[in-house]
């Protein structure tokens, strides 16, 4: 595959950002959510990026769902599909990270090697992988969006933890069992995490 030149920010426009107030005191964290559909990922996207703003830390929501509805609209679930899928949501958080915002994501993102790829974009402590490790039985039972249903008979191919692997993360900074904890407590963990690695 070609080898992507990255243009780097202009030292002269680093200079002049660190002046900005909007712009976070650290280099932007990256928290990526990854997990079984039904696992919580949007869920504490959401609320995780709403506290970040009511904190006045920018931040921004990246989610699988909705990136499929625009630029990612052309992608399907088949395994190249989803290789592009977050390598394009990688590349995004890349550009959101650089104007220095913090970027909340959520993807099902099941694949390692996609995972890995997209860590190495960052810094080393500035991508934090949260694993919302939540069975796949309890997921189904869920099954908010009649998904896991419609899998179960066939009639969505390709569906992760049915028809397709989910590869769980070896070595997620952050590790939630979300049939075990509310998404409060959820939310709780990750603060206590980024409070410790980085000036909020
Ligand atoms: S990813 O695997 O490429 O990271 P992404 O997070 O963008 O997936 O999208 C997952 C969402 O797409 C799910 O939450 C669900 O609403 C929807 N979806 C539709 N078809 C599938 C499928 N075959 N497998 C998984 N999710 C699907």
């Amino acid at each position: 595959m070609k080898q992507i030149n990255r243009c780097a920010m202009p030292e002269r426009l680093v200079k002049k950002s660190q002046k900005l107030k909007i712009l976070t005191v650290n280099t932007p964290f990256v928290v990526w959510f990854t997990g079984l559909s039904g696992s919580g990922k949007s869920t504490l996207g959401v609320k995780l990026t709403d506290e970040l703003l009511s904190q006045e830390v920018p931040a921004y929501h990246l989610d699988g769902d909705s990136l499929r509805t625009g630029l990612n609209y052309d992608l399907g679930f088949s395994r190249e599909d989803r290789r592009e899928n977050v390598r394009r949501a990688g590349e995004v958080a890349k550009i959101l990270s650089d104007s220095g915002t913090n970027v909340i994501a959520s993807f099902i993102s099941p694949y390692a090697e996609d995972r890995l790829k997209v860590r190495k974009l960052f810094k080393p402590k500035q991508f934090v992988e949260v694993y919302l490790n939540c069975p796949l039985e309890i997921c189904q039972k869920r099954d908010v969006k009649g998904l896991y249903r419609a899998a179960k008979h066939g009639k969505i191919k390709e569906f992760t933890g049915i028809s397709q692997p989910y590869e769980k993360p070896k070595h997620a900074e952050i590790v939630l069992d979300t049939n075990q904890m509310n998404p409060d407590q959820c939310l709780k963990k990750i603060f206590a995490y980024l409070n410790s690695n980085y000036r909020l």
